[in-house]
């Protein structure tokens, strides 16, 4: 008993209530078609065999020339893969598809707007506007291989241009979210030292055509009082041929790509033969401290990486069409949109808009259409689309074989929708997850060979050896006791170091249970994830969240994540999110915010149903103070719930800065409801 205590109170562990779901197994179908399916994979890449293992996921590329060494370690913790190899990124995802497949549509850029026509973009068509905007940067902007540039634009087919251009010519490309402010897009300028913005004038956004144009100036102003200057901004147009911002361009710092372009019609550029250890882009991680951490991935290492992934988790084949609706300003857009998808072949949609514009349709019409088959999004998007249009998927003629959610835990009841009623009980799931700094998956499913399990991303997917540490570096093994998820290998898709902060890479991701800072065995630096999880006897992970997302109640660590799902049975609730407040006697309590679906009136029974709910399922001890039914919850411009903001309205502190939210007004409404 004494010990069971201990276990459940030390810093890390945190009992876990909630029950096993049942196993759902792909079908017969998928299988047959499935690009891996030798159960034997796992013994391939078992750490025995590591580094070896790797070369079969560089050897999908095509290289200049082969490496010298798959991994050395020498500076540790910053691995350098398939050291010596040289490779270009944009020959690998455009120049070596043009032999057979030219006509190929690469990409479908889909308007917001439904009276505007799809774009349908070939490999060759995407080769010669990669070419010429390549001689553009490098003739006119004066850009060569290693310089940093910043890229602020919407969801466009001129997106993956620009930065499969940049990558043509080794320039190292950030491309900031779209709908970031221009505060945060001069806070990237500055950090990576750009002398040139890459912009739109405009785009849509649930029917609005958006000013962006004046993101750029105010940008470019920022970034100035902090002494980075910016001498070029190369602007796109939303219309070629026609300006669609109010605001002026200014002589002589900016330019429409699609007037100077012409000079450099025709133009055919070389791609550079990068070293596979340069680094290939930035993206810019927020963490809930501190500045931005602009976390620098490789070429090699990192295309080789999400190329295996696409093929091997996202099953993609070249016959396949392929919707990642995330954006291209996150890592997965990155990952699943561009890089990986483009590397295999496959034809890739972009879409503009919002998933529910103008209706809660327009998402299984686009997949209608284009007869999309590949379908990826994540947990926010598919609650709202549950909450807006749960008979929606059923009125449009699609049929996707595979489909991926990321980006936060998915409660089952959720998943069990999306298997249903998106997927018509015919598309096997996986649950991938990962983060921004580890370029692809961690853990996921291989959809051909392992059977899925609601609400749990399952093992590390092959090569990632994941194990659950305490505090004192312990691995936890017990299962329901979760811990800090670790990965105990490098692999190729890791970001290499924090750009211009190498002391708070190796901190922040391996100071917790390095030994020995000295060593160069990588076997003595687990990389820390941040995230609290639990391994099941069946060595499927349930992710929990991330480690500070944890309420303590009499000494009795909750996670935030079961007590959402354990709201979600009810039949009226759409979202929960779950903060901690301050109490007396118990430490802390958790407190509940729930939006519930359209049609249902916010009421004292169903506050109670969902409360008893929680009883039932966890136990009294997770008894929320309050249910508040509020009419939204604030989130992130990515679809992520803020905890951060309802912990300050619950405790009744300051919010902060709430701007850069999707929906800075609820925050208002749900102070005033909790607050009186
Ligand atoms: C969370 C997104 C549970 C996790 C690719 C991680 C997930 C953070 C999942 C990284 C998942 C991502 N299940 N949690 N399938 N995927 N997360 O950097 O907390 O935007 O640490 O990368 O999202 O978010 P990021």
């Amino acid at each position: 008993m004494g010990d069971k205590k201990i276990q459940e109170t030390t810093e890390a562990q945190i009992a876990v209530h909630w029950q096993e779901e049942e196993y759902y197994y792909p079908s017969t179908k998928f299988i047959g078609q499935a690009n891996l399916t030798d159960p034997e994979v796992f013994d391939r890449f078992s750490l025995d065999n590591f580094p070896q293992c790797y070369v079969e996921f560089a050897e999908m590329l095509t290289w200049y020339k082969y490496w010298d060494e798959v991994l050395d370690t020498s500076d540790a913790p910053c691995w350098k893969w398939f050291k010596g190899g040289k490779l270009n990124a944009s020959y690998n995802c455009i120049d070596r598809h043009l032999k057979d497949n030219k006509n190929k549509t690469a990409i479908h850029f889909v308007p917001e707007l439904e009276e505007e026509r799809v774009d349908h973009i070939t490999y060759q068509e995407l080769y010669v506007r990669v070419n010429e905007f390549a001689a553009l940067l490098r003739d006119f902007a004066g850009l060569k291989r290693g310089d940093r540039v910043t890229i602020h634009m919407p969801m466009s087919a001129e997106l993956p241009i620009t930065m499969l251009a940049c990558a043509r010519l080794g320039v190292i490309h950030s491309v900031v979210f779209g709908g970031f402010s221009a505060s945060a897009c001069a806070d990237r300028i500055i950090d990576s030292n750009s002398r040139v913005l890459i912009s739109m004038d405009a785009y849509y956004r649930s029917g609005n055509l958006l000013n962006h144009k004046v993101n750029a100036d105010e940008a470019v102003e920022l970034a100035a009082k902090e002494g980075q200057v910016v001498d070029k901004v190369l602007v796109w147009q939303r219309y070629p041929g026609k300006y669609s911002s109010e605001t002026p361009m200014v002589d002589g710092r900016d330019y429409f790509v699609n007037e100077v372009v012409k000079d450099y019609y025709g133009s055919r550029i070389e791609p550079e033969q990068m070293l596979s250890e340069d680094p290939l882009f930035l993206m810019y991680t927020s963490g809930t401290t501190g500045k931005p951490k602009g976390c620098q991935h490789s070429t090699g290492g990192y295309l080789s990486y999400v190329t295996a992934m696409s093929k091997y988790i996202q099953d993609i084949h070249p016959e396949d069409v392929y919707w990642c609706m995330a954006d291209i300003g996150w890592i997965t857009g990155h990952s699943f949109i561009v890089y990986g998808p483009l590397a295999l072949c496959a034809s890739t949609v972009i879409y503009e808009g919002v998933p529910t514009y103008p209706d809660a349709g327009r998402s299984w019409r686009i997949a209608q259409e284009l007869d999309v088959n590949i379908f990826h999004t994540a947990p926010t998007a598919i609650r709202a689309l549950r909450k807006i249009g749960p008979d929606e998927p059923a009125k449009y003629e699609y049929h996707f074989k595979h489909m991926t959610t990321v980006g936060e835990p998915i409660e089952p009841e959720v998943w069990k929708w999306y298997e249903s009623a998106v997927g018509k009980g015919e598309a096997i799931i996986v649950d991938t997850w990962w983060q921004t700094e580890t370029g692809g998956f961690l853990c996921s499913t291989v959809p051909g060979i392992k059977p899925m399990k609601p609400g749990s991303a399952g093992p590390g997917v092959p090569g990632i050896h994941p194990i659950i540490l305490d505090d004192n570096g312990d691995e936890v093994t017990q299962p329901g006791i979760a811990g800090n998820i670790c990965i105990q290998n490098p692999w190729p898709g890791c970001f290499q170091t924090i750009w211009g902060d190498r002391d708070r890479f190796v901190d922040t991701y391996f100071g917790r249970y390095c030994k020995n800072p000295e060593s160069k065995d990588w076997r003595d630096w687990p990389y820390l994830a941040g995230d609290a999880a639990t391994k099941s006897a069946d060595g499927y992970y349930r992710i929990l969240g991330r480690i500070d997302d944890v309420i303590n109640v009499s000494g009795h660590r909750l996670g935030t994540k079961e007590i959402e799902s354990a709201s979600l049975v009810v039949e009226e609730v759409a979202e929960a999110a779950v903060v901690p407040v301050a109490h007396d006697i118990k430490g802390k309590e958790p407190d509940l915010y729930v939006s519930l679906k359209p049609g249902y009136e916010a009421s004292d029974e169903i506050a109670q149903k969902i409360s008893d709910a929680i009883c039932e399922q966890i136990g009294k001890i997770a008894k929320p103070r309050k249910v508040w039914l509020v009419p939204d919850m604030p989130k992130t411009r990515s679809g992520k719930i803020m905890r951060r903001v309802l912990g300050a309205i619950s405790n009744k502190g300051d919010v902060g800065n709430v701007m850069t939210l999707a929906n800075p007004e609820v925050v208002e409404t749900i102070r005033t409801m909790v607050q009186g």
